[in-house]
């Protein structure tokens, strides 16, 4: 059975294996990094739990782990205080200490959270990741940004905690829903937009469908290297924000009722059109980005106007003071930060 693995070097490096029927065997792999640990508690979401905690917990048992079990209900809302309140509680009662372990076992909001849960907990407590969407696999799960949400805003609690190590069972994906693995679909897409033309190339023809597990190791093996090279988001990072100011501003606008990945799909197509006019890429660049996120299921356009957006681009986290670093793009495979004075911004975006 072929399990591709993937080492981050961080401060703290771990693991990311990726490959099919993971879960049922992730025991051992766990063991592996908590040799000592006695207590295993798994935070899952009601969608997840009954599909998968069931093998994982067997696993877990059969490698000598104790193991107790939290459920928090599934969606966004959930990734905010009160339930982070449940998770400490849950873990006090399950008589978890520092040298025990967190289970992350569900997608970006169930990683999000435990992840944070772990770095604060007892001052830190290691975790491990089972990423079980498509977005988590490539994204969340990897990189050590932990957060929840307040009501004034998005991730805007948190804390860099780096996993032991990211378990990506492929499998898992095959009961998502169509629109959840696209919004996974948006994040893969970017990857090759902003680094790899050949993986991009690659997606034109339908290789997330027919070569997953190959893809999602090169998604990973992307995030590794610009994590690696700026684990405390102070400057390359930023590039996994092509598509995402404008992107976020289409979540906000929408009440969240638009999900992430569908956001940044046509915050892509929009900066990409930018670009564009602003004479920095081709028009083909744009032709083929927007008929390849087409091609995954994704909307390319929203019905919002720039004025409606544009007064949620200040509220990213990637505007400073007098100044907001947008992410262009230069060709397929290739974009670049571009640092634009907040009066200028209005005319980027082609707002009268
Ligand atoms: N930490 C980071 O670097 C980072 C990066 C990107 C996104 N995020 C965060 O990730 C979150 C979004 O993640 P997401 O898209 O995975 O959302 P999610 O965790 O809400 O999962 C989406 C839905 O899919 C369900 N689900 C999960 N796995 C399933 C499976 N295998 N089969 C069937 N259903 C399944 C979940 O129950 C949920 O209803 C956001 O909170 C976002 O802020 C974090
Ligand atoms: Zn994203």
């Amino acid at each position: 059975m072929q399990v591709n693995t993937i080492h981050v070097k961080t401060g703290s490096p771990y693991d990311v294996q990726i490959g099919e029927g993971l879960l049922e065997r992730c025991g051992a792999e766990v063991r592996k990094v908590a040799p000592k640990a006695r207590v295993a508690a798994i935070v899952t979401d009601d969608i997840v739990a009954p599909l998968y905690a069931d093998r994982v917990e067997c696993s877990l048992i059969e490698a000598g782990f104790e193991v107790a079990r939290h459920t928090i209900k599934n969606g966004e809302p959930s990734k905010c205080h009160e339930t982070l309140i449940g998770i400490y509680s849950f873990l006090n009662k399950s008589g978890v200490t520092r040298s025990d372990l967190l289970i992350a076992l569900g997608g970006g909001v169930v990683g999000d959270i435990t992840g944070y849960a772990a770095a604060t907990y007892l001052r830190g407590v290691a975790y491990v990741q089972l990423p079980t969407t498509l977005l988590a696999q490539v994204d969340s799960s990897v990189g050590g940004k932990t957060a929840v949400d307040i009501p004034e805003g998005k991730n805007l609690v948190g804390a860099f905690w780096q996993p032991k190590l990211v378990v990506c069972d492929v499998s898992a994906l095959a009961t998502l829903p169509k629109e959840t693995f696209a919004d996974g679909a948006a994040e893969v897409i970017k990857y090759g937009a902003i680094w790899d033309a050949e993986l991009f190339k690659r997606l034109e023809q339908g290789a997330l469908y027919s070569d997953t597990i190959s893809v999602i190791t090169r998604c990973i093996d992307i995030k590794r290297e610009v994590v690696e090279k700026d684990e405390f988001d102070k400057g390359l990072r930023a590039l996994l924000n092509f598509g995402h100011t404008l992107g976020h501003a289409i979540e906000a606008e929408s009440g969240y009722t638009v999900t992430h990945g569908a956001a940044v799909a046509v915050g892509m197509v929009l900066i990409a059109q930018i670009s564009q006019r602003m004479r920095l890429t081709d028009g083909i660049n744009t032709k083929r980005l927007t008929a390849c996120i087409a091609r995954h299921g994704l909307k390319t356009e929203t019905g919002y106007s720039m004025q409606e957006l544009y007064p949620h681009c200040f509220s990213d986290k990637k505007c400073e003071g007098d100044s907001i670093t947008l992410v262009l793009l230069h060709e397929i495979g290739m974009a670049f930060l571009y640092t634009a004075k907040n009066e200028d911004l209005k005319g980027i975006l082609g707002i009268q």
